[in-house]
């Protein structure tokens, strides 16, 4: 026997459970709740949702819409939600869809009508956007701390390991030895310029939205100003649409990411490279690798390779945004919540990649024997015969082949190109005479690289201190040379 069916629901909020229940008669699908909720995963914003409505508040009693015992009201409530969300005590309910409405359905339960006021002048859309502005904010400040603490610690190891030599690669062949301080202070500026993006991104990131409403604005006397300066922002947008429909500051944050996640994956590789037992130029502490489930002479260095690895998630991120946002019409779309996932994981997973790669950097030894060794081994001298040549007034090209001849030989003989006979190399040229041993040796190769940008003592003292400056200096700081 069928049961009696239930009596027909009240209209409005009441039947449908719902902050926006009132032309409702029944209440969602559980299914399409579950499909349709954010709130599993922008929880995470009610700092910056709470911090948002209490400027809002503010401002809406600062215009006289609210009076200023609703004001304290909303505000006590606000600080007692905080409490409780902190503490782990915050009932979240996934059939009020998202953080904003979770915590404006508890700041009715708690104080009633005046809590109702809160959303005035206000939408879902201009409330998500503000909450994502002040997040991506936040981040941003943090990876440039991250950025920063990571190319301290490569200058700290430039510093310190001055006067050691290695092979400077392309196309991974041993091409001319370069100072591992270069090689270090490479990576530093490249992390200097992704500060200087971030930097300049987060002028787009620093605009308030909060004021646009749905999408047109409000009927309300609002000041949108005032509520931007409260929340710490130096600009507000100067249309409604644009405020409510712009996701550009998440996607270039995430480009300025990928780009930084990127950098790291070579740093990464070379990690991985220079920790093998082919080069060993480089001794992680255990304490920054692990071993292997079967292979017990194994250390894995497995931050290396998530360095390198994590990239593709960030990009992941960033590319997913824009495929989200493609073709979207104007103004807000409920594409958009997919904006929160990949980005939230991108700015995790970049701040974490920078602290350890610079613990990484920090307590790794380099060393200084076995990259010397690798200089010495791999013909890395045999642009510097040709310099040697071509200074004396041989044609470049002609030099080019005589030493290539040179290196022939000297491999056919299994000997480096200083310990060929002075008979054999005059034999090639008779412009060579027996200062050119001096030139041919990974030492002098680096020693005498002076140019402007080279690898040589005097550039590389000039980069030290150009990057010791730089650490002082705001991240927006260029990090190239001025020709004047
Ligand atoms: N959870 C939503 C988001 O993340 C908030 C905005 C919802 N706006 C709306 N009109 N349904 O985008």
């Amino acid at each position: 026997m069928r049961e009696r069916p239930p009596a027909p629901p009240e209209t409005g909020e009441k039947a449908s459970g719902k902050l926006w229940g009132g032309r409702y008669s029944s209440g969602t699908a559980p299914a399409a709740e579950r499909f349709t909720a954010s709130l599993p995963y922008d929880r995470r914003l009610w700092p910056q949702d709470i911090r948002g409505s209490r400027a809002h508040a503010r401002m809406l009693a600062g215009q006289g819409i609210i009076s200023a015992p609703e004001l304290e009201l909303i505000l006590k409530g606000l600080d007692e939600i905080s409490a409780e969300i902190e503490d782990g005590r915050f009932p979240w309910r996934l059939e009020h869809e998202d953080v904003h409405m979770n915590v404006e359905a508890r700041l009715r339960e708690k104080i009633g009508a005046a809590g109702g006021k809160l959303h005035t002048a206000r939408s879902r859309n201009d409330q998500v956007a503000l909450d994502m502005h002040l997040f991506v904010r936040d981040a941003v400040d943090g990876i440039q701390q991250d950025l920063h603490a990571l190319q301290t610690a490569l200058l700290e190891q430039a510093r310190s390991n001055q006067g050691t030599v290695l092979p400077g690669y392309t196309h991974l062949q041993r091409a001319q030895p370069v100072a591992l301080s270069q090689h270090l202070l490479a990576y530093f500026f490249m992390l200097q310029r992704d500060r200087e993006r971030l930097a300049d991104c987060r002028r787009r990131v620093d605009t308030s939205p909060l004021g646009a409403g749905a999408l047109a604005g409000t009927t309300f006397p609002i000041d949108p100003d005032s509520v931007a300066r409260e929340l710490g922002f130096n600009r507000r947008y100067a249309n409604s649409m644009d405020a409510v429909s712009d996701r550009d500051f998440i996607l270039e944050t995430l480009a300025c990411c990928s780009i930084v996640a990127i950098h790291l994956s070579r740093l990464g590789e070379e990690l991985v490279l220079w920790s093998s037992s082919e080069f060993g130029f480089l001794e992680m502490p255990d304490s920054l690798t692990t071993g292997s489930s079967i292979m017990p002479q194994k250390r894995n260095p497995v931050i290396g390779e998530l360095l390198r690895g994590k990239a593709g998630r960030v990009a992941g991120a960033f590319v997913g945004l824009l495929m989200v946002l493609k073709g979207l019409p104007l103004s807000y779309n409920t594409d958009m919540q997919e904006d929160k996932e990949g980005t939230f994981d991108a700015l995790d997973t970049v701040s974490a990649c920078l602290r350890i790669a610079a613990e990484v950097i920090a307590a790794s030894t380099f060393r200084a024997d076995r990259m010397l060794a690798a200089a010495a081994a791999g013909y890395t001298d045999a642009t510097d015969l040709a310099d040697y040549l071509a200074a004396k007034g041989v044609p470049f090209r002609e030099a080019h082949a005589i030493a290539g001849r040179a290196v022939a030989r000297a491999a056919a003989e299994g000997v480096p190109l200083g310990e060929l006979p002075l008979e054999v190399l005059q034999g090639f040229h008779p412009a060579l005479d027996g200062s050119v041993y001096a030139v041919l040796t990974p030492r002098s190769g680096v020693g005498r690289r002076t140019s402007p940008m080279g690898t040589g003592p005097g550039p590389v003292d000039e980069q030290l201190s150009l990057a010791a400056d730089l650490l002082a200096a705001p991240p927006g700081t260029v990090s190239w040379v001025s020709t004047g």
